[in-house]
């Protein structure tokens, strides 16, 4: 039997059709960018997440010379809500990056590891968080939730199942 997953998001040619708050939102994720530690891959990402009550919280990828030991910005920037504010819902957030080389002027979707760190707190708050994605420049991706971002992902309740 064959089966078809569909991921459904908007894509925003123009930004103008966005809210003010999302503009806002990926515009403190684009002015973050400068704190990016990347000498190694000169390629810079910034997050920002959108707390309930209105507070952003930001962070920037952070790369190592033993190069696993550094992080994604997402993950930077999820891990420090959720420890800074403990139980607050991350209502959305938005993803930019920049290069060295190119001028970025498409989205970068995340990596699939900060996919599931951020489905992860996404169902722990039972309330979806929006992802926005830009490049420096171009057109912005707007998914409703981070669930259909990954489609059969990996869920609690099979490490519960073990015979
Ligand atoms: N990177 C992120 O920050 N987020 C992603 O989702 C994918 C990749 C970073 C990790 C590394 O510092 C650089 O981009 C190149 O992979």
């Amino acid at each position: 039997m064959e089966r078809n997953v569909q991921i459904k998001y908007s894509e925003h040619p123009d930004p103008s059709s966005l809210s003010p708050a999302q503009i806002q939102l990926l515009q403190r994720a684009k002015d973050h960018l400068t704190s990016a530690y990347a000498p190694y891959s000169g390629f810079r990402v910034a997050a920002a997440v959108l707390m309930e009550d209105g507070q952003i919280i930001c962070g920037t990828n952070q790369e190592n010379m033993a190069y696993p030991s550094g992080l994604c910005a997402e993950r930077v920037a999820l891990f420090a809500a959720s420890s800074a504010r403990p139980g607050v819902v991350m209502r959305a957030i938005a993803l930019t990056v920049s290069t060295d080389k190119a001028e970025m002027n498409h989205p970068v979707a995340p990596c699939g590891a900060c996919r599931q760190v951020m489905l992860e707190y996404e169902l722990k708050q039972e309330s979806s968080m929006q992802v926005i994605m830009q490049g420096s420049s171009g057109p912005v991706l707007v998914f409703d939730n981070v669930k259909s971002l990954l489609p059969l992902h990996f869920f609690e309740a099979v490490l519960k199942s073990r015979p």
